[in-house]
């Protein structure tokens, strides 16, 4: 079914991720039939503008942006459906200005009240925007009028902000009308984690410390700050991709089975097991934690800056681009399983991969030499790009001697033999307009995952890095890193998917 008539609300609609993902995700929606039939899209920004020009600028983005064909009678719909306001976030009558237009909309189009406020701006606008939207009554909800608001991360810089941003929403809106949207968790492979391990019976009864010797998670990329030196170099790796992406993927590997896969039952086991993984004391976070910075380089052919040399970073910067890290999971499916996690930026490949470790078969029926000359099963979910799962397995290769190899089973997502268009906004746009937030952050995962990162940030705060930068760009990230998953007895895993012909 279609999502629900509503007004879309857009902040910061003059903005990057407007044009390049919220409007080609909102015209993929329609074109899949699942945007209403009756909506209409309000953009508002404090660059100068009109309804009119508005509809210019959005049907040249389209045609720059979209990632499917653009037919023109399902644009112009969309495009006459889009209005504009222009005004600063600070000022009231802006808010006036937004409500009289909602109104409007609601009459031209024949509207009910639901209204979803999206808003694609920097955080430090997060709060007054919403005390805006409730000071001019545009919060409250009322039947056939639901209210909800999306906001982006960074979901506070550390816990202590990321709480007193939550009781700032909380002042003006409830917990169910805050939808905190996390892209990765719209990505299709990342959604396929549940179906994979609750849609099959196979997988589940060995998902667990004793099948299981350790879990890695990878998220590589080989661009870097590009333009966004100035947030960047006040983030980091650690507040940009693990506090958020990177421990929810974690915790849909790792959680217990939900008992529904609506709403809450799926959310509260995630906090289950972030609660369950143990903050690090500062000396585990010396021995467990690895940070990098990347110098000069190559990448695809091409010489790359050094870090401290990219746009609106600080030359003696000690923000990090690269972490490799292992937690642990105290619970009793986890209990003593290493999940080591690795992100950075300006890596040797661009890739997001998950893989699980099996431990080794108990009895060496083949000699100890053969086994020995093989690697342990292993799983390994692509989550990009090149979507797909390998199940890697054992297998005598012909002949009269038992020889054994590797061999590995894989699925890719190109056998459906679709072509998906998506920009990964489109479920969670979705989901919003049905009132379905089990993809998005609950407040309570967002502080268990800060409670998890913020120490390490604390000691390394307190013990800025001498080495940086540590690697080169187009690299694997400093080799201390693969010091530190060795001293388990481990190694880093890079898998390429085998394309069949
Ligand atoms: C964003 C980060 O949330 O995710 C970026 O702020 C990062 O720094 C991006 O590049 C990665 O997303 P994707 O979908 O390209 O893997």
């Amino acid at each position: 079914r279609p999502g629900d008539a509503c007004t879309i609300v857009i902040f910061g609609a003059s903005g990057d991720l407007t044009k390049r993902k919220l409007l080609p995700a909102l015209y993929n929606l329609k074109a899949l039939k699942l945007l209403p039939d009756n909506f209409a899209v309000i953009g508002v920004a404090v660059t100068d503008g009109n309804d009119e020009l508005y509809r210019q600028k959005i049907t040249s983005d389209i045609k720059e942006f979209a990632t499917r064909p653009v037919d023109d009678t399902c644009w112009n719909d969309f495009a006459a459906r889009s209005y504009y306001v222009q005004g600063d976030f600070n000022s009231q009558g802006t808010f006036e200005h937004l409500s009289a237009k909602i109104a409007d909309a609601q009459k031209t189009w024949n509207l009910p009240g639901n209204v979803l406020f999206y808003l694609a701006v920097s955080p430090t606008f997060f709060g007054k925007v919403v005390e805006q939207l409730h000071g001019v009554g545009l919060t409250t909800e009322a039947p056939n009028a639901w209210r909800r608001v999306i906001i982006e991360k960074p979901f506070g810089h550390d816990l202590a902000s990321a709480r007193a941003l939550n009781e700032d929403l909380s002042k003006h809106i409830n917990e169910s009308q805050i939808y905190r949207i996390d892209h990765y968790l719209g990505k299709e492979t990342v959604q396929n984690i549940m179906v994979f391990r609750f849609g099959n019976s196979v997988f589940e009864p060995i998902w667990n410390r004793r099948y299981i010797e350790y879990v890695q998670i990878t998220v590589a990329e080989q661009l870097g700050v590009e333009l966004r030196g100035g947030y960047y170099d006040h983030s980091g790796v650690v507040r940009d991709m693990v506090q958020n992406h990177i421990l929810s993927v974690l915790s849909l590997i790792a959680m217990e089975p939900p008992s529904s896969i609506s709403g809450d039952s799926v959310r509260n086991e995630k906090v289950k097991v972030l609660e369950a993984i143990r903050p690090m004391e500062p000396e585990e976070v010396l021995a467990n934690t690895v940070r990098g910075q990347y110098g000069a380089g190559i990448i695809d052919g091409k010489n790359v800056p050094a870090y401290r040399t990219e746009p609106d970073v600080d030359p003696n910067s000690n923000t990090e681009t690269f972490v490799a890290m292992k937690l642990e999971v105290d619970n009793w499916r986890w209990a003593e399983v290493p999940f080591y996690i690795r992100s950075g930026k300006r890596l040797a490949a661009h890739t997001t991969q998950i893989v699980i470790g099996f431990r080794r078969a108990p009895l060496m029926l083949f000699g100890q030499e053969v086994q020995n000359n093989i690697t342990p099963n292993r799983l390994v979910i692509h989550v990009q790009p090149d979507e797909g799962i390998t199940l890697d397995i054992h297998a005598k290769r012909p002949g009269p001697n038992i020889n054994i190899t590797n061999v590995p089973l894989d699925f890719t997502y190109a056998d459906f033999g679709e072509h998906t268009a998506a920009t990964g906004y489109e479920t969670l746009l979705y989901d919003c307009m049905v009132g379905d937030p089990t993809l998005f952050h609950r407040y309570d995962s967002v502080d268990a995952s800060w409670r998890i990162v913020n120490p390490i940030l604390d000691v390394w705060h307190a013990l800025p890095a001498r080495d940086f930068p540590n690697y080169e760009a187009g690299s694997w990230g400093p080799e201390a890193a693969d010091h530190l998953i060795q001293k388990t007895g481990h190694a880093w895993h890079h898998y390429q998917i085998q394309h069949k012909l």
